[in-house]
């Protein structure tokens, strides 16, 4: 199509149009046969939205030619462009397209909902007749969720609308199924609503597969949909404890448990900061189990944590508070000086959190000094001034009136909840010169040995000393005085010339509290003069023994010891024998001397110059040679009662001294002891009923053994020489109550341990040998065997011996004996049908007649011994039996 006619055509047809619009007003519609039709055919025609028709308006007239004006109008009665009037727009989904043969067809190729409606299709018949035709279209939706999620969450114990909106045309009707279970009606749980079903107070048991279901009854659609119904419950976290105490530097894992649906996340932060404490350094939080754990924990890591649980739901959230624990630190304890006699406070500062309690202890004792005035010692009282701010606690020890015992290390202990600490100081009492560690203040000195006068002047601090005379002169230096040390120990060393020098000298100390003397004598030292008693005490055959006195002393040298000098009467003292005794008692004794001699004693005490002359001489003859003198009990009446106690029930240990023999040697003792009875205070022994024991040798004590429980005894001991019995010595017991040990008279005691060993021993000896005996006879081994074996080859052939190993078995040894065995009698007994020959051994032994002793033995013979091989011995008298099977190469056949 060119131009111009394109230009005619629009001129044309505006003027088509505008003519005959302003007459059809005028016009009146025609008869009924001229018509319009459409197709398809219907009034109504319903379709479904997005679905394409197509409805074709076509005149039914005698001559189509003379239609004009062909048309669609919509519900709004609004023309409807043609295909190529709208193709400069965006295409619509409704347009007209004309068809050959005065065809209009209108097209939907999307239908919309709002599309709906009535639509005419309008034609001009031989320009006078109005022709019209409508149709309704009815939009169809088909059913559609619109907001209806398939997965739903409600919260626990609030109301919920599970949503399912529905959109559908004809309106659809919509119900509801949990579980595939219709949900009748609405009632207190479930409100079936337009959209929605309610759901009131939701519990867990409202979990479930909730169907929505929609049906629109005129055009018979069902839908379903099944939405996935999870109860959700916030969080709830449990109560924990609210306050958390760490000690500073541990490690620690801080606990927030929740509960809730789905599984919380946890969140922890610092409730000061709102730092997030997931990304803070030494902290790390789980945010799936909650836990915070805090590594080297910090004092400033004390205060307030809040922990969140978060869910789908909801959040819950709770507070702690970390108390961080400062391990005490003494920050303070210094060494103190007082002089005694003052006040003191000893201070000691530490720091920790809690404020740490304060105490002390002197280390000398290990009890700790308490709050307050001590029980013993009410001078120390004891205080802690606590400050909670900085966490530091002062503690002091306020001593009054210090005495010098108060010196010495103390030790400051600071304790809390997170630990102890200590530190030790040191309190240094100051005093003035004592002289509690000098002692002897007379000093003696002679003939080459100097006076040394030591002074020790105890003191803090240390005395510087000087020596003076007693008269306050100071000493001339000469060669015979010697000063060794000026303090706090000094020894003054005098070589004295002549007794100038016996003199009284002073030791002067001081130190900055005060100045001490003391003075010390230096006397002559001399010998010791002679003892003031000697007495004869006893005399024996062989021995004497003395009472000697010692002379007065005052001031002088002790004597140290005392010697004698003895000699047979007729002789000089050039040939005296000596004796030296250390000063003990009073009661000395010699002893060797000859029987039925005359002696001469005399004496000298001796100190450290030397010994004093002889004197105290005494003459005395020994007794002739008799029998012993009586042994002494050692342990007589030891607690002062008539009788000793002893400790055992059934024996008693008896001790005598060594009794002098008299001139011929003691060749034992005889010790009797007999039960007594006590009638009114009186001793009455039990007829017949003393029993002497012997205790040969030179022993002094013998154990009495087999005593009866809670019984008096008097028990004798007499010494035997060649002379004869001596006297006894004796001493009463009783013995305590207690069992009497069951009336075995055993040698010696009960068993003793070694008995038992040997019992054992042997036991174990008997058994090896029967083992030995049983293996020698049953498997051909061990030691009898190998011995039998030996004495028996050397004479016997290799034939022989084999044949003697199958009598090996026999016992006792002797049987083994190759002479032995013509004795048994031998039966072999050749199986013809297995083709092995059994050997049967019956023996009548000579030793018992009438009871034999039968042994048999079955042996598989030696062709077979590789295989198995089976023994069985009986033994009649014995009793024994052995049976022994084994498997391999029999080595010993
Ligand atoms: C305190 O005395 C102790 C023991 O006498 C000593 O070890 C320590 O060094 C002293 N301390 C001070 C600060 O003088
Ligand atoms: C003097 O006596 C003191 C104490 O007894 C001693 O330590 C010192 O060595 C003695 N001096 C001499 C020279 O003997
Ligand atoms: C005090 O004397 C003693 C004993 O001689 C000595 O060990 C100590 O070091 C002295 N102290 C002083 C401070 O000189
Ligand atoms: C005994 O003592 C004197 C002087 O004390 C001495 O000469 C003599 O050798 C001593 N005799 C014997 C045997 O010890």
């Amino acid at each position: 199509m060119n131009a111009e006619s394109s230009v005619c055509i629009s001129f044309l047809c505006i003027y088509v149009l505008r003519v005959p619009t302003s007459r059809t007003q005028q016009l009146s519609y025609s008869n009924a046969s001229e018509s319009l039709e459409i197709l398809p055919s219907g009034d109504i025609q319903s379709r479904s939205i997005g679905s394409s028709i197509i409805l074709t308006c076509r005149p039914k007239v005698e001559n189509p030619s003379l239609i004009s004006h062909m048309e669609w109008v919509d519900p709004q009665n609004r023309v409807i462009d043609d295909a190529i009037k709208q193709s400069g727009n965006a295409k619509s989904t409704m347009y007209t397209e004309s068809r050959a043969g005065n065809i209009l067809a209108l097209l939907f190729t999307n239908l919309q909902e709002e599309q709906g409606g009535k639509y005419t299709c309008r034609a001009t018949y031989a320009n006078t007749e109005k022709l019209e035709k409508s149709v309704t279209i009815d939009t169809i939706v088909s059913i559609a969720w619109d907001d209806a999620p398939l997965n739903q969450y409600p919260i626990l114990g609030e109301d919920f609308n599970i949503k399912c909106k529905v959109r559908a045309r004809p309106s659809p009707s919509v119900d509801w199924l949990k579980n595939g279970d219709l949900i009748t009606g609405s009632n207190d749980h479930y409100i079936i609503d337009t959209y929605a079903l309610k759901l009131k107070k939701v519990t867990e048991d409202d979990d479930g597969i909730y169907t929505c279901r929609a049906s629109v009854p005129t055009t018979g659609e069902l839908k379903e949909r099944n939405i996935r119904v999870e109860v959700h419950i916030k969080p709830v976290i449990e109560e924990l404890d609210s306050t958390i105490e760490i000690v500073e530097g541990e490690t620690t894992d801080i606990v927030c448990k929740a509960r809730g649906k789905p599984p919380p996340k946890f969140t922890w932060v610092k409730s000061i900061t709102h730092q997030d404490l997931s990304t803070a350094d030494r902290f790390a939080v789980n945010k799936d189990t909650g836990v915070m754990s805090i590594r080297n924990v910090n004092r400033e890591d004390d205060g307030e944590y809040q922990c969140t649980a978060a869910n789908a739901a909801g959040t819950a959230n709770m507070n702690i508070r970390l108390n961080v624990i400062v391990k005490p630190k003494i920050m303070e304890f210094i060494n103190k000086t007082i002089p005694v006699s003052r006040d003191l406070e000893i201070i000691c500062k530490a720091f920790g959190r809690p404020p740490p309690e304060i105490l002390f202890r002197k280390h000398t004792s290990e009890k700790r000094f308490v709050l307050g005035g001590q029980p013993n010692d009410d001078r120390i009282i004891l205080e802690n001034h606590q400050d909670d701010r900085n966490g530091e606690t002062v503690g002091i020890l306020t001593i009054r009136n210090v005495i010098r015992t108060d010196d010495g290390l103390y030790e400051c202990i600071g304790k809390n909840k997170g630990g102890t600490s200590y530190k030790n100081g040191h309190l240094t009492v100051e005093f003035p010169p004592s002289f509690e560690a000098t002692d002897n203040r007379t000093v003696f000195a002679w003939d080459k040995h100097p006076g040394n006068l030591t002074c020790i002047a105890t003191s803090i601090p240390n005395a510087t000393i000087e020596w003076r005379l007693f008269g306050g002169q100071r000493l001339e230096s000469s060669p015979q005085i010697e000063i060794r040390g000026n303090g706090p120990i000094s020894s003054l060393i005098v070589y004295p010339m002549d007794n100038r020098f016996f003199n009284t000298y002073k030791c002067i100390a001081s130190n900055i509290h005060g100045t001490k003397e003391r003075s010390f004598v230096l006397k002559e030292g001399r010998r010791p003069g002679q003892l003031s008693q000697v007495r004869i005490v006893q005399m024996t055959a062989t021995t004497v023994s003395f009472d000697l006195v010692l002379p007065p002393q005052q001031d002088e040298l002790p004597i140290r010891r005392i010697s004698v000098q003895y000699k047979l009467s007729d002789q000089g003292w050039d040939k005296a024998l000596n004796r030296t005794w250390t000063v003990a008692n009073s009661t000395y004794i010699l002893e060797r001397l000859e029987p039925e001699r005359n002696y001469d004693f005399r004496f000298a005490p001796g100190n450290e110059v030397g010994l004093a002359n002889w004197g105290n001489q005494i003459t005395e003859s020994t007794q002739p040679k008799s029998r012993p003198e009586i042994p002494k009990m050692r342990n007589q009446n030891a607690h002062g009662g008539e009788y000793e106690m002893s400790p055992f029930s059934n024996q008693y240990e008896v001790a005598w001294l060594l009794p002098p023999d008299n001139g011929e040697p003691i060749t034992h003792f005889e010790i009797t002891y007999c039960p007594l009875k006590r009638i009114a205070g009186e001793w009455e022994e039990v007829p017949n009923s003393c029993k002497t024991e012997i205790e040969k040798g030179q022993r002094t004590v013998y154990w009495l053994k087999f005593l009866s429980a809670d019984t008096y005894y008097k028990i004798e001991v007499r010494a035997r020489n060649v002379f004869g019995l001596s006297e006894p010595g004796f001493i009463r017991i009783k013995t305590s109550r207690g069992q009497d040990p069951p009336v075995v008279h055993h040698q010696g005691t009960l068993i003793t341990s070694g008995a038992i060993i040997g019992i054992v021993v042997a036991v174990l000896v008997v058994i090896i040998i029967v083992i030995d005996v049983i293996c020698c006879c049953a498997q051909k081994t061990g030691i009898i065997f190998y011995m039998c074996e030996r004495s028996r080859r050397k004479p016997v052939d290799e034939e022989d011996a084999k044949l003697g190993s199958l009598y090996g078995w026999r016992f006792p040894l002797p049987y083994c004996d190759q002479k032995m065995a013509n004795v048994a009698g031998v039966t072999a007994i050749q199986d013809s049908d297995s083709g092995k020959s059994t050997i049967r051994l019956v023996k009548h032994t000579a030793i018992d007649e009438k009871e034999p002793l039968r042994e048999e033995k079955k042996i598989t013979p030696i062709i077979d011994s590789g295989l198995r091989r089976e023994t069985s011995i009986t033994f009649d008298g014995k009793r024994s039996i052995s049976k022994t099977g084994f498997i391999g190469k029999d080595s010993a056949v």
